[in-house]
């Protein structure tokens, strides 16, 4: 108990990570933990592992591990389950995807080879590139839903878990917007389940079933899922945190960097273009225009937010921001991202300057994966609940109150996780404001 009557439990027992999708992402995530908790390798990208938090100021600040100054779960205690439409075990998924060398998976091809997806829930109109046989059957949405609980329950027994997270690694769905009438309360969200709504999206059924067992979901795909009120409406009704989504990483990571630091020094821009090749089987679902559409969306909103064109016309009024993705199977899964930025300075003189990112997608995308699933299971043990907005630190478009913009600043938003551990931990928070950051 924190001084300001915040109880936290302990971490105690196992974490169950239930994970929608054992692709690219997260069997680099699975193999990485299990690498990590051998000793064979060193959790790089990860805040929650790595990261230090300042405590106090001037001459008495210190520097504290941040899994030392939170109550976080072990590495050691974490169990993997997941489901997908191939019956691939995470081993032969993670040989596909062709992320991890064959030296990396070898020492842990047992307890890979050990994790079989359950069968999925599936609708091929949501992802029109992808055909999977590894697909549940059932009377109506409704008892898909029940079937996904019964999968959780029995994981939650077999392995002895305490506690569970599940965390949507699926491939990205088609754009949609939320429907009246089937996603705005859960009455009738529960109805249209009933009914087989065609709009009710697998990955809703996921976040259902999750929510209604009272477990913290995360959406790492920019699917409308958790955008959909009724879903909002079972978080809060149940108490359990939500976050999401579209996990930041190559080139949005890159322009929530790069963008803030032009509008702190007030440099013009004319026009962002960013195009990525991209080889992987999200690279081949993202090449059907109606996922790209809710992959572009996402990647789309978040240069307006950071330079506030209305409160800045002199530099950022109509500039152009174009955003492609081209399939490029040679590439697999190392990304490559181009940017071209066409900015301008002191009397209006335009300058260009070209980035060029050679990423690995999933190497960058697998650590948020981590912090993600541990974070939230903090948050659900400090009985936070609803929208987990300190964790938009990780996501492309982070969801929101409908009635306020998110924030997309990486370094307000890392302000914002560290003072939200901060408050959590009943210490004073570091504001960077005047002096009090000396003595
Ligand atoms: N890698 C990144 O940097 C990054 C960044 C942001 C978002 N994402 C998103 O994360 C998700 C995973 O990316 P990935 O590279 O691992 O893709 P992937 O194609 O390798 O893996 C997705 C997996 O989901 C499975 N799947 C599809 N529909 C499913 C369903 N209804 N139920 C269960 N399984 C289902 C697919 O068969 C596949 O194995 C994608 O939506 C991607 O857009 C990735």
């Amino acid at each position: 108990m924190t001084s300001k009557n915040i109880e936290i439990k302990k971490p105690e027992g196992k974490l169950g990570i239930l994970i929608p999708g054992l692709g690219a992402v997260s069997t680099t995530f699975i193999a990485g933990v299990l690498l990590i908790r051998k000793g064979l390798n060193q959790p790089i990208g990860s805040l929650t592992q790595l990261g230090k938090i300042m405590i106090g100021k001037g001459d008495n600040a210190k520097h504290v591990p941040i899994k030392e100054f939170v109550p976080l779960a072990s590495l050691n205690d974490l169990e993997f389950g997941g489901w997908d439409i191939f019956e691939d075990s995470a081993y032969e998924s993670a040989v596909n995807a062709g992320v991890l060398q064959k030296e990396h998976l070898e020492p842990i091809k047992n307890e890979l080879s050990a994790i079989k997806p359950w069968k999925a829930v599936f609708d091929r109109n949501y992802v029109k590139k992808l055909d999977g046989t590894w697909v549940k059957k059932a009377p109506s949405y409704w008892d898909l839903a029940q079937m996904v609980k019964e999968d959780i329950l029995k994981f939650k027994e077999e392995k002895k878990l305490s506690r569970m997270v599940m965390i949507w690694c699926g491939s990205t769905e088609i754009y949609q917007e939320s429907v009246p009438g089937v996603h705005d309360t859960l009455a009738n969200f529960e109805k249209a389940l009933k009914e087989s709504n065609k709009k009710i999206a697998p990955s809703m059924i996921y976040a259902y079933a999750a929510l209604d067992l009272g477990i913290p979901f995360a959406n790492g795909a920019p699917n409308l899922c958790l955008d959909a009120p009724a879903l909002r409406e079972l978080a809060e009704k149940n108490k359990v945190p939500i976050c999401g989504k579209d996990f930041k990483t190559g080139q949005t990571l890159m322009k929530t960097i790069l963008a803030p630091g032009f509008k702190a020094r007030m440099i013009g821009l004319d026009g962002w273009y960013s195009t990525n090749i991209l080889g992987n089987r999200d690279g081949e679902v993202l090449d059907d225009p109606e996922s790209f559409k809710t992959k572009e969306v996402s990647k789309l909103s978040v240069l307006d937010q950071i330079f506030q064109p209305d409160e800045y016309p002199a530099l950022y009024k109509d500039y152009t921001h174009v955003v492609r993705i081209n399939y490029y199977p040679p590439r697999g899964d190392n990304k490559e991202g181009w940017d071209n930025i066409d900015i301008f300075g002191w009397l209006g003189y335009p300058m260009q300057i070209k980035v060029n990112f050679l990423c690995r997608d999933s190497i960058l995308a697998a650590p948020i994966v981590l912090d993600l699933v541990i974070f939230l299971d903090l948050a659900q043990r400090a009985n936070m609940y609803g929208l987990q907005e300190w964790l938009s630190f990780y996501w492309k478009s982070p969801i929101h109150d409908y009635d306020k913009e998110p924030v997309h600043d990486l370094f307000v938003q890392l302000m914002k996780l560290k003072n939200t551990l901060r408050w959590l931990m009943d210490v004073p928070l570091v504001t960077y404001i005047g002096t009090e950051s000396y003595d």
